[in-house]
C-alpha cells in the first residue's frame, strides 16, 4: 500500500504554534484591566442622533459635571430619616433554617422604609463588617444620579467600618433597595429591603400589605417568612398587596377567592384597571405589582408558587396557578400621551444575543449586546431633554429582566402589536426569549445610569451598559482601591 507521504513535521508545528498564539492574543485581549472608568467601557452609539464634540477621539469619557454634583438640595432637611447597619452573618431564619447572609439591622429583609410622596428620605448606611464593601441602591426611585448606590458609578463602595449617607425625594409607588456592590451575592444573601412610598395625601384608602418575596436557602418567602404569611385584614377590607420580586426570573402571582386589580406596576399607576380573575400577574425580576382586592367573607389568598399571604382569618384555601396572564399591554384604558414617542431624537437598539468567545478570559456561551461581548457594548448616549427610543430584542434563548435606572419606559409595542391599554410604564422589564419591545422615555434625569440584566448572574456575565448623559463624568473606578464590583 501507498500512504500519503506525511507532512515535515515543522508544518504542523507552525500551524498548532499560530493557533496557540491566536488564541493567547485573544485570551489577553478579552482581560478586562483591573481598573478601568465605566464609561469608557465599549463604544458610544449616538442613536442616529448629534454626537458629543470629541476633543481626544473618545468623546464619551472627556470631562464633565462630576455625577456626585447630582443630589437633592443639601439645605433641605429631612422628613424621613433612617438609620441603617449592614452585616455579613449567620442568619437564622424560622422554617428556613441557618445560613451565611447579609442583614441590616439585624434583619433579612432589611427594616421596611415607608414615606410619603414629596418626602426627603436621608438614610444613613453603616458597613459593620461586610468584608467586600457594599451600597444601597433604590431600585426604580428616578432619584438624582449621584444617589443611585452603584459602586464603580456613582460612589465607591462602602468600606467596613465606614457610612454612607442617601438622600432622596420619595416619589409615590412600590420600590425597594438592595446592594449594588457585587449584586449577586450581596442580593441573593439578603442585603434588601422594601420601600413603600404611599400617596401625599394621608388618607388610608386600603389595609397595606407588603409582600416582599426572595429565596432564601432554597425556600421562597413573603416577607422572609416561608409558608403562609398571615395579615391583619378582615373580610369586607379592601387591601392592596404590594408584591416585590427580588429573584431572578419572571415570577406569577395571582389570588384565590376573589377578583383583583392591578393597580400599579414598577410604582406607575395603572390607569382605569378592570378586575381580574381567573389570570395571573408576572412580576418581573426586579419588578413589583400592586395587587387591589376587597376580601371576600370566605376569605382570599394571594399566592406565589411556595408562599402566599392569607387575607381574613384563614384565607381561601390554596388554588392553581392559572395558566393565563394579565397583558399589560391592553390592560387599562390609555391616556393622552406626554411626548411624541412617534419622533425620536435617538433611536437605539439594545439586541441581547449569545454566542462563544471570552469573557475576562473565561471561554464560554457568553450573552452579546448588538453582537459585542462585555466590555464591548454601546453605551448610549444622549442629551437632556431628548425623546429617546429602544428596540430591544431578545435572541438569546433565555428571558432577560431588563432594567435602566433612574427612569421609566413607556412600553409602546411588543412583537410589533401596538399597546392599546393603560400607559404601561416600567423600569423592569420581562423580555422574553424571541420578544421584541419598543420603549420610550424623555431624558429628563442626567447622568450616567446603568442598563443591565436583573437576573443578576447574567448582569455578571456582561449583560450590562450604560444610558449616559452628554456632559456628564465620574470620578469612581471599577474595580481600583475600593474594589468596586457593581454587578
Ligand atoms: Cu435592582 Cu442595577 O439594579
Ligand atoms: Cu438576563
Amino acid at each position: 500500500m501507498t500512504g500519503r507521504p506525511r507532512r515535515p513535521g515543522w508544518v504542523a508545528v507552525a500551524a498548532a504554534s499560530i493557533v496557540v498564539a491566536g488564541a493567547i492574543w485573544l485570551w489577553s485581549a478579552s482581560l478586562l484591566p483591573g481598573s478601568y472608568p465605566m464609561t469608557s467601557m465599549g463604544y458610544p452609539d449616538y442613536g442616529g442622533g448629534p454626537s458629543a464634540p470629541t476633543p481626544h477621539g473618545h468623546g464619551h469619557s472627556a470631562g464633565g459635571i462630576p455625577v456626585t454634583q447630582l443630589v437633592p438640595d443639601p439645605a433641605r432637611p429631612a422628613d424621613v430619616r433612617v438609620a441603617l447597619v449592614a452585616r455579613a452573618q449567620r442568619v437564622s431564619l424560622p422554617g428556613v433554617g441557618e445560613f451565611d447572609g447579609y442583614t441590616l439591622n439585624g434583619s433579612t429583609p432589611g427594616p421596611t422604609i415607608n414615606a410619603r410622596a414629596g418626602d426627603l428620605v436621608e438614610v444613613r448606611v453603616t458597613n459593620d463588617n461586610v468584608l467586600g464593601g457594599m451600597t444601597l441602591h433604590w431600585h426604580g426611585v428616578d432619584l438624582p444620579n449621584g444617589m443611585d448606590g452603584v459602586a464603580g458609578v456613582t460612589q465607591d463602595a462602602i468600606r467596613p467600618g465606614d457610612s454612607y449617607v442617601y438622600r432622596f425625594v420619595a416619589q409615590e409607588g412600590t420600590y425597594w433597595y438592595h446592594s449594588h456592590q457585587l449584586s449577586h451575592p450581596q442580593v441573593t444573601g439578603g442585603l434588601l429591603g422594601a420601600l413603600i412610598v404611599a400617596p401625599a395625601d394621608a388618607v388610608p384608602r386600603s389595609v397595606e400589605v407588603p409582600a416582599l418575596v426572595h429565596f432564601y436557602g432554597g425556600l421562597r418567602t413573603i416577607n422572609g417568612v416561608p409558608g403562609v404569611v398571615r395579615s391583619s385584614a378582615r373580610a369586607g377590607a379592601t387591601v392592596r398587596v404590594r408584591v416585590i420580586n427580588t429573584d431572578q426570573g419572571p415570577m406569577p402571582v395571582w389570588v384565590t377567592g376573589a377578583a383583583y386589580r392591578v393597580v400599579a406596576v414598577d410604582g406607575r399607576t395603572v390607569n382605569q384597571p378592570p378586575p381580574v380573575s381567573g389570570r395571573a400577574m408576572l412580576v418581573t425580576a426586579g419588578g413589583r405589582a400592586d395587587l387591589e382586592l376587597r376580601v371576600p367573607d370566605g376569605g382570599a389568598r394571594v399566592e406565589v408558587a411556595g408562599a402566599s399571604i392569607a387575607l381574613g382569618a384563614d384565607g381561601a384555601p390554596s388554588g392553581p396557578a392559572p395558566r393565563e396572564f394579565v397583558d399589560l399591554l391592553h390592560y387599562g384604558s390609555p391616556l393622552p400621551p406626554r411626548f411624541d414617542a412617534d419622533r425620536p431624537d435617538r433611536r437605539f437598539d439594545y439586541r441581547i444575543g449569545r454566542r462563544f468567545g471570552l469573557l475576562n478570559g473565561r471561554p464560554g456561551s457568553w450573552w452579546t449586546i448588538n453582537d459585542g461581548m462585555f466590555p464591548n457594548v454601546p453605551m448610549f448616549m444622549v442629551r437632556a431633554g431628548e425623546v429617546v427610543r429602544f428596540s430591544v430584542s431578545n435572541v438569546s434563548g433565555e428571558v432577560h429582566p431588563m432594567h435602566l435606572h433612574g427612569h421609566h419606559l413607556l412600553v409602546l409595542a411588543r412583537d410589533g402589536v401596538r399597546a392599546t391599554g393603560s400607559p404601561w410604564l416600567v423600569d423592569s422589564l420581562n423580555v422574553e426569549n424571541g420578544e421584541s419591545y419598543e420603549v420610550a422615555m424623555v431624558a429628563d434625569n442626567p447622568g450616567i445610569w446603568m442598563d443591565h440584566c436583573h437576573n443578576l448572574p447574567h448582569a455578571a456575565e456582561g449583560l450590562m451598559t450604560h444610558l449616559m448623559y452628554e456632559g456628564y463624568s465620574t470620578p469612581f473606578m471599577v474595580g481600583g482601591e475600593h474594589a468596586n464590583h457593581p454587578e
